[in-house]
């Protein structure tokens, strides 16, 4: 079967390896990939945009695709699966209704509040000066957050009352986020630890997949701005059996149930962004509609099963009758970034040491890449994602930093502490 893979991140290059594996996959397209994508046995790049729905429709019924997997939300919240289903092309992911858990920030709120999910207290405004004053009531720590779709930007954990003021005024005032910024959440500050708890669902049947938990601050010990991940592994020592049931049972079965009495069919992968307080009490910060990047990569990493039945699976609900196998190992991924990233960086720096870094106990996942004139160069903020596999976090660690130390670019950075309170609790 031939299958389409939609998106360029690092998140893509895990799925194609995986998709690759698998026997009954004669031909994978990645749409658009990146330089690692186009190195992997049966993989093509193809020159569409993620967000093209039009011409990826096109190419899907032109070629005949058996199975398009979407990986980014943005495709997902403009509503590519319905458009796929209408054609009679089967495309892994949420609907366009179903992916407003992401694509909206207030109308996850409501949804949660209305189903008695347990999340942090709220308030939504559209109005500034009524932003303004809710804040000054609630004090600081407060959370501000773009409503809309803001590629991991939207999000300030406000330490003071002046900076959550701030950010209310950058987002209303100045709309920086354009129309994702034209109302507002502002919420309570959850102290904590975060896992990401990432499940497959087919609306009725629903499997959790391997925990994961992910660095998403730039430097070591979690300080500096907000990314979009900077590591991530699996397991997450913190999600014991007992946290995972409660999180099913108080959060994942009430949503599912909540989004059938809302009448919302959700298919696809549910990324829920867990905070546990030091009581162990889950909460959810947010959901996603769709896989984690860097949590992908080393949860690929550990996946034994065929991918592409689990997913073929999910589509013809067959999920109940369907087991997922797991390595016992530990996967850790590192993130190695372009200088500047989150905020400016440049591009087309030559990589080197890439060249035989592959083998079952470590990885790399290519993010930012082009492969032009027989050389890989950087073409995004967060390049690559080197994964090792251990029998514990610090073996996993140390195969990662083993492979990251011989590569290199100019102005490439990564942290050094990825895994650092897995390793402190193992
Ligand atoms: P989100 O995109 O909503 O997951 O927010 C991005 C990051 O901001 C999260 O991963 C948390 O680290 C942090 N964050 C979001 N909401 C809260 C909250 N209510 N309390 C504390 N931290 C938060
Ligand atoms: N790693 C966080 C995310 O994918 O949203």
């Amino acid at each position: 079967m031939k299958i389409l893979i939609i998106g360029n991140g690092g998140r893509e290059h895990a799925f194609a390896w995986k998709c690759s594996q698998s026997k009954k996959v004669s031909q994978i397209y990645v749409a658009p990939g990146n330089g690692g994508t186009a190195q992997e046995k049966k993989v093509k790049n193809i020159n569409i945009n993620a967000e093209d729905i039009e011409n990826l429709l096109a190419f899907a019924k032109k070629e005949k695709i058996a199975l398009t997997i979407v990986g980014p939300e943005a495709p997902l919240v403009l509503g590519i699966v319905d458009k796929f289903n209408a054609a009679e092309l089967p495309c892994f992911g949420p609907n366009a209704k179903a992916a407003q858990l992401e694509g909206s920030k207030s109308f996850t709120k409501k949804f949660l509040l209305r189903h008695n999910i347990p999340t942090a207290e709220y308030a939504c405004f559209s109005e500034l000066n009524l932003a303004i004053d809710y804040i000054k009531s609630k004090g600081a720590p407060i959370v501000v957050k773009a409503d809309g779709l803001a590629a991991g930007k939207g999000v300030f954990v406000a330490m003071q009352v002046d900076d959550a003021i701030a950010a209310a005024k950058d987002i209303l005032g100045d709309k920086s986020f354009g129309s994702a910024g034209s109302k507002i959440v502002i919420e309570e500050f959850l102290a904590g630890e975060e896992a990401s708890f990432i499940v497959i669902t087919d609306g009725t049947e629903v499997i959790s997949l391997a925990t994961s938990q992910d660095h998403k601050a730039r430097d070591n010990d979690d300080l500096g701005p907000n990314t979009g991940g900077m590591g991530a592994y699996s397991p997450a020592p913190i999600v014991t059996k007992a946290l995972k049931d409660r999180i099913m049972n108080e959060i994942i079965h009430p949503t599912l149930e909540g989004l059938k009495k809302d009448g919302i069919d959700y298919l696809g992968f549910l990324y829920a962004g867990i905070m546990i307080d030091a009581a162990g009490n889950p909460k959810i910060l947010e959901y996603n509609c769709r896989f984690g990047d860097p949590e992908t990569q080393p949860i690929m990493m550990r996946l034994e099963s065929d991918f592409v039945e689990l997913c073929e699976a999910t589509l013809n609900g067959n999920l109940s009758n369907h087991n997922v196998k797991w390595s016992k190992k530990i996967a850790l991924g590192v993130v190695m970034a372009a200088g500047g990233y989150p905020i400016k960086y440049s591009v087309g720096q030559k990589i080197s040491g890439l060249e035989s870094n592959n083998s079952n106990i470590s990885k790399v996942f290519h993010a930012g890449t082009l492969f032009k004139e027989d050389q890989f160069v950087t073409a995004g903020g967060r390049v690559l994602c080197v994964v090792g596999m251990g029998d514990d976090t610090l073996e996993a660690q140390q195969k990662s930093y083993e492979t990251v130390a011989q590569i290199s670019w100019e102005g490439e950075f990564h942290r050094d502490d990825i895994g650092y309170r897995a390793i402190e609790r193992e």
